[in-house]
């Protein structure tokens, strides 16, 4: 299928809103095509029942449709199997279980290395776990445009480095993490690799077999799914070895009064009723995705990136954060106006219809390496189109003038 931005706008309900929104907060949140509406209220009005439990056709329809959407789930991943793929609330769940998961076997003595440009949701799990393990948090830092500096990661590897979490795509600076330098350095010393895919994985399909990485975590809210749902895909071997998180039904062999034994990868880690119309729907935006054609999409993405960032760079009171070109990076810009604070100047954009997040975009140590508080984030996605930007660069020039 060839790329026609303006169709693609088209099936999206949302842009049919008067008056139109230029709706630039993508790397919050992706709007949903009516492919995944109808796909959702077909599961919730024709096929809604538990899955996993009851054996009337019902059920096991509402069964089939789960396992589709993780089927769905698997090949947009190029996963090696189903049983990798374990259902989750969203990223943020995703990286906590593994967190607690793959932490319960780390201790005094053990480093985990984290990057200086990581959302909190791939920090603040990592700083707890090493508070109650007692292993050491370790950074890995920053190039001086903002970049994750992957090739000073040599200088962190050792025999007592057991995870590399990194996040595949600054959701501040739209960088994107050389993952193969990384995964080089850390399976030299048997270190595993967990990636936060939140951000890139809107962008296209990441290949976690050709990646080489050991755990991927992403939303469906971020891939033109519904809220709610996230997927954690670990490696087979390492997601046979690790302890349930969460205890409850459906996750269990058998149990006793005396013993519970557990199912087998990836009920052993879904326990209780999952969302289940949820990945339905997040099954259906996958394939979606997929029949897309991609490298037209990747050259839009990057016009329209690159003519963001050149008028950007061209304003003397505008500073963008992070890498200047689009190479190597995703159409996520943050920047500063000297004297506005990114508040006050979303809040102007948002009463012109121009949709932008502003504040520290929870990366508040990736903003102190930049010695600031906090930014204003223009996030494209697949659907937005030049008029996006001209009225974002309209905006800001009335907010400038509005706000000083
Ligand atoms: N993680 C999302 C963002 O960066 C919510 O906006």
């Amino acid at each position: 299928m060839s790329f026609d931005s303006r169709a693609l706008r088209r099936q999206f309900p949302l842009f049919t809103r008067q008056p139109a929104l230029h709706y630039l907060d993508n790397a919050a949140t992706a709007q949903l095509p009516q492919v995944v509406l109808d796909a959702l209220i077909a599961h919730e009005t024709g096929r809604r029942a538990n899955v996993a439990r009851g054996a009337y056709p019902l059920a096991e329809e509402a069964t089939e449709a789960y396992a589709l959407a993780r089927e769905r789930v698997r090949r947009f991943l190029n996963a090696a199997s189903v049983a990798e793929v374990v259902f989750t609330s969203g990223t943020t769940a995703s990286i906590n279980f593994f967190a607690h998961g793959f932490g319960a076997r780390l201790g005094a003595g053990d480093e985990i290395l984290v990057s200086e440009a990581e959302h909190h949701s791939n920090f603040v799990p990592w700083q707890q776990l090493a508070e109650r393990s007692g292993a050491r948090l370790r950074l890995l830092p920053l190039a001086a445009d903002g970049r994750i500096d992957a090739a000073r990661i040599e200088q962190f590897v050792s025999a007592r480095l057991k995870l590399v979490a990194i996040t595949h795509c600054s959701n501040v600076t739209g960088a994107l993490t050389d993952l193969a330098a990384v995964v080089r350095a850390a399976h030299a010393v048997g270190a595993r690799v967990m990636v936060d895919g939140a951000q890139a994985a809107q962008h296209g399909a990441p290949d976690v077999q050709a990646l080489g990485v050991d755990a991927y975590a992403f939303s469906g809210h971020k891939c033109f799914g519904p809220n709610a749902i996230g997927v954690l895909w670990v490696r087979a071997e390492l997601l046979e070895t690790l302890p349930p998180v969460f205890a409850g039904g459906g996750m269990v062999g058998h149990v006793s009064l005396a013993k519970t034994t557990y199912a087998e990868p990836p009920a052993r880690f879904e326990a209780g009723t999952p969302p289940i119309a949820q990945a339905v729907g997040l099954g259906a935006a996958l394939e979606w995705m997929a029949s897309l054609c991609w490298p037209e999409i990747r050259a839009h993405e990057e016009r329209l990136g690159r003519c963001l960032l050149d008028a950007l760079a061209a304003m003397p009171d505008v500073r963008i954060l992070g890498p200047r070109e689009m190479r190597e990076r995703l159409p996520i810009v943050a920047f500063a106006v000297d004297g506005v604070h990114p508040h006050d100047l979303t809040q102007v954009l948002g009463d012109y219809g121009v949709c932008l997040r502003g504040g520290h975009h929870c990366a508040q140590p990736l903003h102190a390496a930049f010695g600031l508080e906090a930014s204003a984030r223009a996030s494209l996605a697949l659907y937005n189109d030049d008029a996006d930007i001209d009225a974002l660069l309209a905006g800001l020039d009335r907010a400038r003038t509005m706000l000083r």
